[in-house]
């Protein structure tokens, strides 16, 4: 299906150092979870003579565990500028560094006696993995040809499962899941930012970033004919420059003018709607807790972690056979409520990294992305920390809150998103043009950036 091999491999490359963290870095906090604890107490009575109370420890690892989040939404905020000043590549590659700084904390902690450097540790990861779900869904189909462009994104949403499941796999007890390696099971995450430091750098920057942003027209069909190989780039090329021709004379929009303009209304409406749900599907947050939720189900203690590993397989098959079917919103969406009944967990993950890029244009897409991940971020907190209330008032019914959820985001899908699938930007601006236009009067008095371009063209 896809023919480029250099596709996969740029694919490939930016995953593994991309979404594949998020998964991870959910995933592999859980296994060392009393130990970790543990630590904190005997750290306590060293400095200060006196043991901690086991809901002071509670305390502290609830502040670890939300670090996170909390670096993810910061990540998600700095990404915006970051992808317009830096380049999709660039921001991925110096995004890296962010790990490098965690991994370094969490290892010698240890060593350090100290917890509050795992807590700093856990929230530089989330700044990295908030950055990367991002930037890599837009660097990715913005580099797609447009039949593949879906596909293509919803490869993020793969790399997110695979690394919940490796995650799962390395903290299993014969690996890293022992009670002497957590520093270095909380440090391995290194080793995909190293892999994505050397494998990235040979692969293109994101040929639309280099045109419409840049305005470097050489630098973009070089970059195209990398990714293409020798494919006739002649309609692709033409289609860019009009997107060129249609946003010049603009700067990438902030966040601010993104929600004070009507013509991009439903748009932002869609990613609002999508971006809460893929939270408060209940999908990632489950993987902080997977262990305490089968313990509740009365599953036994030493059989839970390849329970588990069982859960995040499911996740990774079914958003693999998804990414490499012909994709639709609405099929897509269906089958998440499928097998969210039968294996408890898939969110609208993939087509949220997506989103942003098919509905908004190239000035305010970094911004959408903005709006979109701190949502996303903010839910995964809120999620997260109601998470174990629930779970202890609704027992097995937990999952009915999420599901009801994820059935209305269905329906909102259902009725009010156009299909995007093998369309340019351009006729996606105009299909939603129409929505945000319609029967309104006012709207006359108002010419948006949209409204102005097709006039002009
Ligand atoms: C903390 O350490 C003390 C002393 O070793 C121990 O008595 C106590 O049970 C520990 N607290 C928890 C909650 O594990």
């Amino acid at each position: 299906m896809l023919q480029s091999k250099i596709l996969i491999l740029t694919i490939c490359a930016a995953g593994i150092g991309g979404t594949f963290q998020y998964g991870y870095n959910i995933s592999i906090i859980n296994a060392p979870t009393s130990y970790i604890q543990m630590f904190m107490n005997e750290t306590w009575l060293e400095r200060t003579g006196v043991p901690l109370e086991s809901n002071m420890i509670l305390l502290l690892w609830s502040f670890t565990v939300s670090a996170y989040p909390l670096g993810g939404l910061t990540g998600a905020v700095v990404a915006g500028p970051m992808a317009i000043m830096l380049g999709r590549k660039m921001s991925l590659l110096l995004n890296n560094v962010f790990v490098i700084i965690a991994a370094v904390l969490s290892g010698f902690s240890r060593m350090a006696r100290s917890f509050e450097m795992i807590m700093l540790s856990r929230f530089f990861t989330g700044v990295n993995a908030g950055v990367s779900m991002n930037i890599q869904p837009m660097y990715l189909a913005e580099s797609a040809p447009k039949k593949l462009r879906g596909a293509v994104a919803l490869t993020s949403a793969s790399f997110t499962a695979l690394g919940l499941v490796l995650g799962q796999i390395v903290g299993l007890r014969e690996l890293l899941g022992g009670e002497e390696n957590w520093p270095f099971l909380l440090a391995s995450n290194v080793v995909p930012a190293l892999i994505q430091l050397t494998a990235l750098p040979w692969f293109p920057e994101s040929p639309r970033y280099l045109l419409i942003d840049r305005g470097d027209e050489e630098s973009c069909i070089s970059a195209l004919q990398k990714l293409r190989g020798h494919s006739d780039l002649s309609a692709e090329l033409e289609e860019m420059l009009a997107e060129q021709a249609a946003v010049k004379g603009q700067r990438a929009k902030n966040p601010w003018e993104l929600l004070q303009t009507p013509a991009l209304r439903w748009q932002l409406m869609s990613i609002v709607v999508l971006s809460s749900a893929m939270q408060l599907c209940g999908n990632d947050s489950m993987y902080f807790y997977a262990a305490y939720v089968f313990q509740e189900a009365g599953i036994p203690q030493d059989k839970i972690p390849y329970v588990v590993i069982g859960t995040g397989s499911c996740e990774l098959i079914t958003s693999v056979t998804l990414a490499s079917l012909v994709f639709h919103w609405s099929l897509w969406l269906m089958a998440c409520i499928f097998a969210y009944i039968l294996s408890f967990g898939i969110g609208p993950a993939g087509v949220t990294g997506v989103l942003p890029t098919e509905v908004f244009d190239q000035m305010s897409r970094p911004a959408a992305y903005m709006i979109c991940g701190s949502l996303l971020w903010f839910n995964l907190f809120l999620v997260g920390t109601a998470f174990p209330f629930i779970v202890k008032s609704l027992a097995h019914f937990c999952y009915i809150p999420f599901l009801v959820v994820c059935i209305c985001t269905a329906l909102y899908v259902g009725f009010f998103l156009p299909e995007t699938k093998g369309k340019s930007f351009l006729e996606i601006s105009e299909e939603f043009k129409k929505r945000n236009f319609k029967a309104q009067t006012h709207a006359v008095f108002y010419k948006g950036p949209e409204e102005i371009k097709s006039t002009m063209l």
